[in-house]
């Protein structure tokens, strides 16, 4: 079983407040949040300000996906902001090790992202230090894009390696899940899954988390 986190990306940010509830109501498990500066990704969307007013809508935690290159100065920012998970891609970090050790010792969850192209052995020196392990299941940047079907081999890859060392970390998928996927995704090991379009792409928002949800139990 494995717990959904709806990607805001794709909400109606001028009804956020209904929008969120509606995820409530389908008994979505965290909230997703998408963070992109322009640089390590070519879309901008939002800051610390955004995490602090969706932390206000929901009691659920809040999964903060940082694609922002450099985040180390902002982090403490997100954290003061309410985020739970705190994520940095491995590709924009140099120390990961320093990033991750800071955002537990401020109080949050380290969780660290790989792109398609990233190879999981890039992450095997600081896996025990991690809360979570995001795999992209599509280039980030944008919602709606197709998921990569080989991310699906790096998920089954890490959730052997999470056994075979007794690692604690969760497995996140992100990217082009759906009702049509979601079972062989939910399947190949991860423990949360993100899903954006799916969700909020729908006139019934409750009725399409829902959905989801009885196909990951
Ligand atoms: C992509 C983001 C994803 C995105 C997923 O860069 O990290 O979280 O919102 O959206 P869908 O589910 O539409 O692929
Ligand atoms: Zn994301």
């Amino acid at each position: 079983m494995s717990l959904l986190a709806p990607s805001i990306l794709a909400a109606d940010f001028s009804n956020l407040s209904q929008q969120i509830r509606a995820v409530e109501l389908g008994s979505a498990d965290l909230i997703h949040c998408d963070v992109m500066d322009g640089k390590f990704v070519p879309n901008i969307t939002f800051g610390p300000q955004i995490i602090s007013t969706v932390g206000g809508l929901t009691k659920l935690p809040l999964d903060v996906h940082l694609m922002i290159e450099n985040p180390q100065n902002i982090i403490p920012d997100f954290i003061k902001a309410g985020a739970n998970y705190v994520t940095v891609h491995q590709e924009a970090v140099v120390h990961l090790d320093r990033v991750l050790n800071s955002i537990k010792e401020m109080g949050a969850k380290a969780g660290v992202s790989i792109n398609p192209s990233t190879p999981i052995e890039t992450l095997l020196p600081i896996l025990h230090l991690a809360d979570l392990v995001l795999v992209m299941s599509v280039n980030p940047g944008f919602g709606g894009q197709s998921l990569i079907e080989y991310t699906l081999e790096k998920i089954r890859q890490l959730a052997s390696i999470k056994k075979e060392n007794k690692h604690q970390f969760l497995i996140e998928i992100d990217g082009g899940v759906n009702s049509s996927n979601i079972v062989k995704v939910n399947e190949s090991g991860c423990d949360i899954i993100v899903a954006g379009t799916a969700v909020f792409n729908n006139n019934n928002i409750t009725a399409a988390t829902t959905e989801l949800k009885n196909l990951i139990i």
